[in-house]
């Protein structure tokens, strides 16, 4: 029987268990958005799942939503990210790089006065973002123009590039949360009348040029992509995410891609379910899951065949050896939300493991 201890074959590379850490941003990484020690203790110290996923990190200058998230748009950064992956693999672990555009979630006082920009001018509403001036509201974003378009993959290849220079494994597109790329994805925000809207395949078109961008950079077996099809976050609706999951699911698997993550609030919801299991349908990779997950509930989805791996999120935050305890069915550690965000070491990389006990 498949268990979460189980090896399995991920692209290129070969993952000891099928137990993921998710993409967490901790925006420990100031203003400049260069890595820092801090950052190179968190990740190692998590180097036992099967596959680690970074924080989401910004694919250029001007891509800022959180004071102090990761960049990997300059050499200072990818000198930052090595001595992350160097820690990493030095401990025997596998660490993709989250890249990322905020799109309409960004602020123009996070980015030098430069407007947002997303697939239309809606902004995210009744919400605020938190900037070096406080809380303000989100602003409404400038829609991109057709022409623009190209810059904008350019700018994820660029930082496939770095990520492949800075050493790490592999990198995860982010295509959730309402995002730039999940703005052209769902039709609740994408009111474009051109070639990146409207139809189901063109409101992907965006997604799968950054993907084919990447793959030149990595090849398919080094490149994964996260979606969240009906996670409500960021103000972010679809009219049809089955159609939507369907043709995305259909053009990753074409490209045979290292897997597809599918990101959802809990995966105990039958609506939930049943996008998983579309997604499996159609896509005969490596699938993975996120959402909710315990223990229990990743091994009897790993066991009875829903997804192949288990991407845990917020068990991540407080145990860096969530394989070591789930091994020994140990108690977890439970999450100090006070310390999400910025700040030092203490909620961070200060969380026990079993052995320090
Ligand atoms: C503090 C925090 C930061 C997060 N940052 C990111 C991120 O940078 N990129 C991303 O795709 N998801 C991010 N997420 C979502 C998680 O990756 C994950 O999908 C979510 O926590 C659900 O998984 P869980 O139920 O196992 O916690 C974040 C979640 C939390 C709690």
């Amino acid at each position: 029987m498949t268990t979460l201890f189980t090896p399995l074959q991920v692209g290129d590379l070969r993952l000891p268990n099928r137990i993921v850490m998710s993409p967490l941003t901790r925006a420990r990484a100031g203003t400049t958005h260069i890595p820092n020690d801090m950052m190179v203790d968190y990740y190692s110290q998590r180097a036992s799942s099967g596959l680690m996923m970074t924080e989401c990190t910004m694919v250029d200058a001007h891509a800022c939503a959180f004071i102090g998230e990761g960049g990997i748009y300059s050499p200072a950064h990818v000198a930052g990210w090595k001595r992350v992956t160097d820690a990493v693999h030095a401990k025997g672990g596998r660490i993709f790089l989250q890249i990322w555009h905020p799109g309409r979630a960004a602020h123009s006082l996070l980015n030098e006065g430069e407007q947002p920009v997303s697939s239309s001018a809606k902004a995210i509403r009744n919400d605020v973002t938190h900037t070096l001036e406080g809380a303000k509201p989100y602003e409404v974003p400038r829609s991109l123009r057709t022409e623009e378009i190209p810059r904008y993959v350019e700018m994820f290849r660029l930082a496939a590039k770095n990520a492949h220079q800075a050493g790490f494994d592999g990198v995860q597109i982010h295509g959730a949360h309402g995002y730039l790329i999940d703005n052209f994805l769902r039709d609740g925000v994408n009111e474009r009348t051109d070639a990146y809207g409207g139809s189901v395949p063109n409101r992907a078109r965006f997604l799968l040029e950054v993907t084919d961008a990447a793959i030149s950079v990595w090849g398919a077996g080094r490149v994964a992509v996260r979606i969240s099809p009906l996670v409500p976050f960021n103000d972010m609706a679809d009219s049809q995410p089955e159609a939507l999951v369907t043709h995305v699911a259909q053009e990753l698997n074409r490209r045979r891609i290292a897997f597809l993550e599918m990101r959802n609030e809990n995966h105990t919801l039958p609506l939930e379910q049943a996008i998983l299991a579309i997604a499996r349908r159609h896509f005969q990779g490596v699938l993975m899951s996120n959402g909710s997950y315990t223990r229990e509930s990743g091994e009897s989805t790993v066991a009875c065949g829903a997804a192949d791996a288990i991407v845990y999120g917020r068990p991540y935050i407080a145990n860096p050896d969530l394989v070591e305890r789930f091994a020994k069915q140990a108690p977890l550690n439970q999450v100090n939300y006070d310390r999400l965000y910025g700040g030092g070491p203490d909620g961070y990389s200060d969380y026990p493991t079993l052995a320090a006990g």
